[in-house]
């Protein structure tokens, strides 16, 4: 079953061919960074602007690249939920339309779902059940995914996402949005131990977690150093706070697989491709005996494969949508 995929949730306008969940037979991916960067983070109306210029020629690409017409695909899937709703709207729209004048099915997904399944293009014998760390821009969950669309949430950032304080203190040592990836490029340059940073306290459950007191302490700390006149080594705060999160993230992670028993660990979202959050992972489950699936670099961020991978298991749960579908700005996975 081939199914073309749109995603627009954020600032990347993507569309990809899948074919039966785990073989990618196109995928396009056109970001918006550059013309974000200049605000220091996403600007919701120009995201849908440049959706909506971009979808078409985007999809046309995805379509011609695998080397198929519109007709010969089987299904159009989209991202309907969570993410900015003015760009989900373009896509939703979009392949509404494409969808109704091509009589084929309309497959909503689920953006976070959709991260998950990057892991099905990139590991073809993985099946559920298993552990997941969602880690984006917007969401810090541990799931626990029981099957290709049943999911439990174990525990999940009560502020903050990590992403999100990556790119807060990133700006606060003059990188550019989106700062993660720049401090994860000088972290390997720096010490871990320059810096003793606190580690959260979050009362109630013992599997979420808090990232904003972290990202609060260590802004007000540069700051301080600013107004003293004090120079802040960049790398060496780089590499304390991504040995902090990564840390922060294994403990909680690998304390609700203790409590499940999974025997496979997954890793999904943008903050999957940090260097010192893979290798901490890669070292904690070869010590605990665990399989762990990481998603290559170019499925961690925001792409439309992931989404067509997703698609084909929501297909085949039934779970297909008409003409009076919507998007949602939030939703739970
Ligand atoms: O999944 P994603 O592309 O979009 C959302 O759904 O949010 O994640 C984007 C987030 C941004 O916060 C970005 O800074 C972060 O992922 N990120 C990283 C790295 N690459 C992307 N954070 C730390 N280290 C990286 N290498
Ligand atoms: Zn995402």
């Amino acid at each position: 079953m081939k199914i073309l995929a749109i995603e627009s949730s954020c600032d990347e306008t993507a569309a990809a061919v899948v074919e039966n969940g785990r073989t990618v037979l196109s995928s396009v991916v056109n970001t918006q960074i550059e013309e974000h960067k200049k605000y220091g983070g996403v600007v919701p109306e120009i995201a849908s602007r440049r959706h909506t210029e971009n979808i078409c020629g985007v999809v046309e690409k995805a379509l011609s690249d695998a080397g198929l017409t519109l007709p010969e695909i089987d299904a159009v899937a989209v991202t309907a939920a969570p993410g900015l709703i003015g760009a989900l709207l373009v896509g939703v729209g979009f392949a509404k339309g494409l969808a109704a004048a091509a009589g084929k099915p309309l497959i909503p997904v689920n953006h976070l779902r959709g991260h998950i399944a990057a892991n099905y293009i990139a590991h073809p014998d993985l099946e559920p059940p298993f552990l997941c760390l969602v880690v984006s821009g917007g969401h810090t969950h541990i799931i626990d995914v029981q099957d290709y669309t049943h999911f439990h949430v174990i525990g999940r950032t009560r502020d903050d996402a990590a992403g999100e304080s990556f790119d807060k203190v990133a700006r606060s040592i003059g990188f550019p949005y989106p700062g993660g990836v720049n401090m994860d490029k000088v972290s390997g340059q720096g010490n871990i131990h320059a810096y003793q940073f606190p580690h959260p306290k979050v009362d109630g459950s013992e599997f979420d977690l808090s990232f904003s007191g972290l990202k609060t302490y260590v802004i007000n700390l540069v700051h301080n150093a600013a107004q003293r006149g004090e120079e802040i080594c960049r790398e060496d705060l780089a590499a304390s706070f991504g040995h902090t999160v990564a840390t922060i993230l294994c403990e909680k992670l690998f304390l609700a697989q203790q409590h499940t028993g999974r025997k496979t660990i997954v890793v999904a979202g943008g903050v999957s491709a940090n260097s010192q959050l893979r290798a901490m992972l890669t070292a904690e489950c070869e010590k605990r005996g665990l399989r762990l699936c990481l998603p290559p670099l170019s499925l961690c961020g925001d792409n439309a494969a992931m989404i067509g991978a997703q698609a084909y298991y929501e297909y085949l749960a039934g779970n297909t949508a008409d003409s009076s579908l919507n998007a949602m700005a939030t939703m739970s996975i």
